[in-house]
């Protein structure tokens, strides 16, 4: 049955209770990565490319952010419920020849293959036409209320704002997760049943519940008590409350794995980072993308990394800012530091306070400890670089490159415009404005002279 059954991620709505109005719910990120990168990760073992999404609002947003399944989505242009989200994609995957297509809300980002696999086995064993998920959360919060008759059967879903106790009874524990899995040939027939008569005039996918059993089908809800990865996250302290336990759970791995983690709690690393054992992490500071950390490396305090590369035994001192960058082994990187796209540090060079670097390259053993701007660079071995040195690399129009070759001497308060090249052993004198390549060993100052006056009183 597994090869034959889809999955398909409901992500076309709004998310209006989350007020953001410039991104579709499931883009919010969680510890950097958006909250549908968390489903299809649980998600793509068990589907592999039997995996669609339903998306609408804002859709192009998701399709760029996910061109691996971009061929796989299927547009729902009005969102007018996760009845409709069906109604809209049923037809595509009938036509693949799917049986069974597992139906899940794309706003459960903590959700694990494990309860995907459980999902479908339970659903195979029970031989059911349509299975769901229910939890028993602490706070059933505006999850869909689960009917059971007196019996212990299952009779229907019914939403939050529908719940009437003077029709429906006393309110249950036992709520809704928003998995489902349907039989196709038999539960097809009962979409054209949905209706829009409810309190929030929507499509409701869990009237299907009612529908099903109404025509003497078989309905399992697969009972996952407190699982916490069955969590939907419908407002921004649900956002935070998910991305918490996440956090946790990844900080956990690492220290059982041999990173040394002090202030742990402040610590946020994201899902595609690669820290090796033997690394000293110190919180507050937040780590994402694929950023991976060699052995013996250290990160202070208050520092913010994205998607770098650092070698072993190198250390970020504290307020360093690293985005997309490279750090070469046994670096030294701040504190205050910024590392800009396409920074790369070769093994040993050092990057002080102040400094920051962007498409530059500081070569082994370089040394730029403050106050500096080094962009479209490329600096050779060896190379000290004074307090203050500025690349200039802007005329207004065009971005110009600067190059300085191994073992030359900076003098601080510097300016370098670009394009220049100071040679091989070359030394600037303090406070020149360098507009003409320097050469090799040889040394250029470009400053007013000194003039000695007498002072007037
Ligand atoms: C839904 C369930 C509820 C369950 C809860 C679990 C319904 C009617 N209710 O409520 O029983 O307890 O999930 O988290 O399904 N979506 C679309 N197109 C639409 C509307 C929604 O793709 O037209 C997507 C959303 O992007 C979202 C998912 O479907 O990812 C669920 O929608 P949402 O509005 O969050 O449903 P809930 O009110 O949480
Ligand atoms: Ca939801």
């Amino acid at each position: 049955m597994k090869e034959t059954t889809c999955a398909l991620i409901l992500a076309a709505g709004k998310g209006t209770r989350m007020y953001c109005e410039t991104r579709p719910k499931v883009m919010l990120e969680l510890l950097g990565e958006p909250m549908l990168w968390y489903v299809y990760k649980a998600l793509a073992p068990v589907f592999h490319t039997r995996l669609h999404t339903v998306v609408g609002f804002q859709a192009e947003v998701i399709g760029d952010a996910f061109h691996d399944h971009l061929e796989r989505m299927i547009i729902q242009e009005q969102q007018l419920g996760t009845g409709h989200a069906l109604q809209v994609a049923w037809d595509s995957l009938k036509k693949a020849g799917y049986t069974h297509c597992l139906v899940i809300n794309g706003d459960t980002p903590l959700i694990s293959t494990e309860t995907i696999e459980h999902m479908l086995e339970t659903a195979q064993r029970e031989e059911a036409d349509l299975a769901f998920a229910t939890i028993t959360p602490e706070s059933p919060n505006a999850f869909g209320r689960v009917l059971r008759d007196k019996d212990g059967n299952v009779s229907a879903i019914v939403e939050k704002k529908d719940y009437d106790p003077a029709t429906h009874g006393p309110e249950p524990t036992e709520v809704n997760a928003g998995i489902y899995l349907l039989r196709m040939d038999t539960i097809g027939p009962l979409l054209g049943w949905l209706s829009n008569a409810n309190k929030s005039k929507e499509y409701y996918i869990t009237d299907l519940v009612e529908f099903a059993i109404a025509d003497k089908l078989k309905v399992h809800a697969v009972e996952c008590g407190n699982d916490v990865s069955l969590m939907g996250v419908n407002n921004p302290a649900e956002l935070v409350e998910a991305e918490e336990v996440l956090r946790a759970r990844i900080i956990a791995d690492y220290q059982a794995q041999g990173v040394i983690i002090r202030s742990p709690s402040s610590v946020r690393i994201g899902p595609r980072a690669n820290i090796k054992p033997g690394v000293e992490i110190s919180g507050p500071c937040e780590i994402y993308g694929e950023t991976c950390i060699g052995s013996e490396a250290k990160v202070e305090a208050f520092t913010s990394i994205f998607e770098t590369w650092i070698s072993e035994r190198s250390t970020i001192h504290p307020f360093s800012h690293l985005d997309q960058a490279v750090v070469g082994h046994d670096c030294s990187v701040g504190p205050y530091a910024r590392l800009r796209i396409g920074a790369v540090m070769e093994d040993e060079a050092k990057v002080g306070n102040f400094v920051e670097m962007k498409k530059a390259v500081l070569g082994a053993g370089s040394k730029a400890s403050h106050l500096t701007y080094l962009g479209d660079a490329e600096i050779g071995a060896g190379v000290n670089i004074g307090a203050g040195t500025i690349t200039c690399n802007y005329d207004g129009v065009n971005k110009h490159r600067t190059t300085i070759k191994d073992g030359a001497f900076i003098g601080s308060n510097t300016a370098l415009v670009a394009p220049v090249t100071v040679g091989a052993n070359a030394l600037v004198g303090a406070g020149s404005t360098i507009t003409k390549d320097v050469e090799a060993n040889g040394m250029a100052i470009a400053r007013g002279k000194q003039i000695a006056l007498r002072r007037k009183r």
